[in-house]
């Protein structure tokens, strides 16, 4: 079994396309001290996104990388290594960032990227994963954090929280439900990395026992 992370502040690059309303969750966890972490650096690929703005406004540093100026995506993705090297980042979270991840990235934060669906994987993969349940007619749906894998919403599963789907819902209203949801998970995965505490074995994550600065469990 492989130690994901060792214990210790966690310094997170996020990486966001939309709304960044999970960002803004975590930045309020890290200030409840909930989270133990430093945002070192959020960045977009689209340039108007308000996950940037909501960045700014925080005094965390917003950068906005435009995946066109590249030739392909390997040279798109050497580019945010260095970016996230040059801020000593140790962990990525993405959060919303819709393009799926290459090998440069993978490579270089293997094991040390999440990722959070607002689904309970591996059912509805992919785009619109709220309305994918409301046509399915499942009866729960959910989110589900996880560890970043070469697959589409595919890898080691860390957390995952539970809603109902009622009978009036649409992608809409699922959605608003499952993200209050979304908003405690990420934190929380998040901060068990952060404790040291998360092996992987295989597909699967490992939770340890939690270590205390004198070494008792
Ligand atoms: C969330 O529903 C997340 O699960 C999905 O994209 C959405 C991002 O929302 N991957 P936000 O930008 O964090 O508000």
């Amino acid at each position: 079994m492989m130690q994901v992370t060792p214990a210790g502040r966690l310094q997170l690059a996020v990486l966001a396309s939309g709304r960044g309303s999970n960002f803004d969750a975590l930045c309020q966890a890290i200030e409840r001290r909930d989270l133990n972490a430093d945002i070192k650096v959020l960045v977009s690929d689209k340039e108007n996104a308000p996950a940037l703005d909501k960045a700014r406004k925080r005094n965390i540093e917003a950068v906005y990388l435009n995946p066109r100026s590249y030739n392909n995506r390997d040279e798109y993705e050497s580019d945010l290594v260095k970016l996230l090297k040059g801020q000593q980042v140790t962990v990525v979270a993405l959060a919303g960032y819709m393009r799926l991840v290459g090998p440069v990235l993978l490579k270089y934060f293997q094991h040390r990227m999440v990722n959070i669906h607002p689904a309970l994987l591996p059912a509805f993969p992919g785009l619109q994963a709220q309305q994918q349940a409301v046509d399915y007619g499942v009866k729960y749906s959910g989110c589900t954090v996880h560890i970043v894998d070469a697959g589409m919403d595919s890898g080691p599963i860390l957390m995952q929280a539970v809603v109902p789907v009622l009978p009036d819902d649409s992608g809409d209203t699922l959605a608003e439900r499952i993200l209050v949801e979304e908003h405690q998970i990420y934190w929380r995965s998040l901060q068990l990395l952060a404790e040291g505490r998360v092996y992987i074995d295989g597909r699967k994550t490992v939770i340890g026992g939690y270590i205390d600065e004198k070494g008792t469990h």
